[in-house]
């Protein structure tokens, strides 16, 4: 049915006969002439059906878009003057001699090769059109080849591809679980892996050394552009090897994939600390492509009237911090609004501002509703520190310190997206020295997840100071997009039931959740450790898509659902009783 894909006929000789096979992308009559382009996943390739074969003729006039056709034919030459720039076989064309009509088509709902704007919900419900695109088969196909590059690192490197449950217990990631009711023990529930994290760590308990695999996890979270309810991870583990080694290694990796498939040279990842990276870019992912930094100026406005920044800047766990967005003077008072507006999202509760009309003249110099409250001296210090020049504008937070951090984190990348200040380059780093606790009400929760080992191995230091304890995790981060997260193990059983008890689970819920983790570490578990990549946001990245639903197949909608199936979709009495399962109404549940 077919002796070359489009992509290859341009090694194919003029003169020579080729059978090509694929979708009608258009056609066009000409002056007694039909041109069709002819599609298939390598390409378009345009077909020429001249006159002189009146019963071909005839049978081209009935070809219709997104029909399934295969045709035979010489290649030739196109003169210079029909050659077409834009089409990767434009220099070529296929004169028709044979065509066989394999399959209609009803009109697509979709069209394939139009630019209109079609909304997400229709290109979801006719995936299979969408993908037909040729912009979505780029990226599936260069989906697979960056899967490929990866895999080949790892085997070269002697990582062992190992599958893992998809029916199994809760990893806990800090996501809620997806449960599939068990029938032969009814009452009790598999949960999906929201990562193969245990199994992993029991393969290097095992002796395997090096584990690797291209694997589905499944996470009940809100979902933005980048998180799907399933996505896949390049999950790694590794024995005897420490966060040094690994983190050597993995950067070695996604370096080797961005030369050998975009030919960028990503250059040595520099590492940044996490209170590094929290004091001057407001994130535990930096987008290192946007220069604005905050800075901290709590110790310039302590004593000022203005209880806004004084308070916070008395406060231990406040904070006073700003922003310089260069050129922000041009700024209007409504465009200024709307940035205090989204600063406000983070739970800012204004936005302070001094526009800088002239350095070195205090005061004077600036525009500002807060000058009243400054003096010369501040002022000047403030420009000082942040090197603010003329027709710039300083934007201030002033609040606790985790909400000035995360709104002035969040400001300073929608302002640089919004004035163009997105630098277009590629700018990897390493984020390390997490803290291993965070407090919520006077809980503790992991940072990472409860099996990532400590800098402290003293179990009588760690208990003392928890929140001041750092952890042994990395997460490489590019371009601001958490791309793969990681960390060295404990395989201590002491320190692991030590942090089980920092994290308040109890023991007798440690020995329900993890006993069997508990138990082999007793057998002799070698120092390990690991790491896992987000494939989706990866290959996102790459592509330079908005949303990860763009580089998978069949991605679900914001609210986890899949237009094309209807899924999740109502289950029959029937299958919930042999299920030993009872769904409550609504209303009923809203009033428990
Ligand atoms: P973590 O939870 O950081 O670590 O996940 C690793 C990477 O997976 C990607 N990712 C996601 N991608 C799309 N949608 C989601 N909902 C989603 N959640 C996470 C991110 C992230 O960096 N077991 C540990 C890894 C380890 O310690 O080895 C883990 O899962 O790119
Ligand atoms: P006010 O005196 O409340 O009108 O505020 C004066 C300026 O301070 C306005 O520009 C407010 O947007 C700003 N402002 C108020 N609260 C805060 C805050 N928590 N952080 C930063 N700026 C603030």
């Amino acid at each position: 049915m077919r002796s070359h894909y489009n992509g290859d006929l341009l090694s194919a000789e003029a003169g020579v006969s080729v059978t090509v096979a694929g979708w009608v992308h258009r056609r066009r009559d000409l002056g007694g002439l039909i041109f069709l382009q002819l599609r298939d996943r390598t390409g378009i390739v345009q077909v020429v059906i001249e006159p002189d074969q009146p019963e071909l003729f005839a049978q081209a006039e009935t070809l219709r878009n997104e029909f399934v056709v295969s045709m035979t034919g010489t290649v030739r030459n196109r003169p210079e003057n029909m050659i077409n720039k834009d089409m990767e076989t434009g220099t070529i064309e296929i004169l028709a001699s044979e065509l066989s009509v394999l399959n209609k088509s009803a009109p697509p709902a979709i069209l394939i090769d139009g630019h209109e704007e079609v909304s997400e919900e229709l290109r979801l419900k006719y995936r299979y059109l969408d993908l037909r695109r040729p912009e979505m088969q780029e990226r599936l196909l260069f989906r697979n080849n960056v899967a490929k590059k990866l895999r080949d690192f790892l085997e070269a490197e002697h990582f062992v591809d190992i599958e893992t449950p998809i029916l199994t217990k809760a990893t806990p990631e800090g996501a809620r679980d997806y449960l599939v009711p068990s029938r032969t023990n009814k009452g009790s529930f598999f949960a999906l892996p929201q990562s193969p994290q245990l199994f992993k760590q029991l393969l290097m308990m095992s002796g395997f050394d090096r584990y690797y695999q291209v694997v589905r996890c499944f996470r009940d979270e809100d979902l933005r552009a980048d998180r799907q309810p399933e996505f896949t991870q390049l999950d790694i583990e590794t024995s005897f090897m420490d966060e040094e080694a690994i983190m050597g290694m993995m950067e070695k990796m996604i370096r080797q994939l961005f030369k050998q498939t975009l030919d960028v040279d990503l250059g040595e990842f520099p590492r940044m600390p996490y209170a590094e990276a929290m004091q001057r870019y407001g994130s535990d992912k930096p987008d290192l492509r946007v220069s604005i930094e905050l800075f901290d100026v709590a110790d310039l406005v302590k004593d000022v009237e203005f209880k806004v920044f004084s308070g916070p800047a008395n406060d231990e766990k406040g904070r006073v911090a700003t922003i310089c967005v260069p050129g922000g003077a041009a700024l209007s008072r409504k465009q200024i609004d709307q940035y205090g507006e989204y600063a406000g999202r983070y739970g800012a509760k204004g936005l302070a501002w001094i526009k800088i009309k002239q350095t070195g003249k205090g005061v004077e110099g600036v525009q500002s509703p807060v000058a009243k409250f400054l003096n010369d001296e501040i002022v000047d210090s403030i420009i000082d520190r942040t090197n603010a020049q003329e027709g710039d504008i300083l934007l201030f937070g002033a609040d606790s310190n985790k909400v000035v951090t995360d709104a002035l984190g969040a400001l300073r990348l929608k302002v640089a997206q919004d004035l163009d200040l997105v630098e277009k380059s590629w700018k990897p780093l390493w984020v390390v020295d997490f803290p291993m606790f965070e407090e919520d009400k006077g809980q503790m929760h992991a940072l990472h997840h409860p099996f990532t080992a400590p800098q402290e191995n003293d179990v009588e230091k760690l208990k003392a100071a928890p929140t001041e304890t750092l952890s042994r995790a990395y997460d490489m981060v590019l371009n601001g997009c958490e791309v793969g997260g990681g960390s060295v193990r404990i395989h201590n059983q002491d320190v692991q039931a030590a942090i089980f008890d920092i994290l308040g689970i109890e023991s007798q819920e440690a020995e329900d959740k993890f006993g069997f983790l508990l138990e082999a570490l007793k057998y002799g578990c070698p120092p390990h450790g690991g790491i896992a990549f987000g494939l989706d946001r990866l290959v996102m990245l790459m592509v330079g898509a908005d949303s990860i639903r763009d580089v998978i197949a069949f991605p679900k909608t914001t609210t986890a659902s899949c237009p094309l199936t209807s899924a999740p979709s109502k289950v029959s009495a029937a299958q919930l009783e042999e299920l030993a399962i009872a769904t409550i109404k609504k209303q009923q549940a809203k009033e428990d």
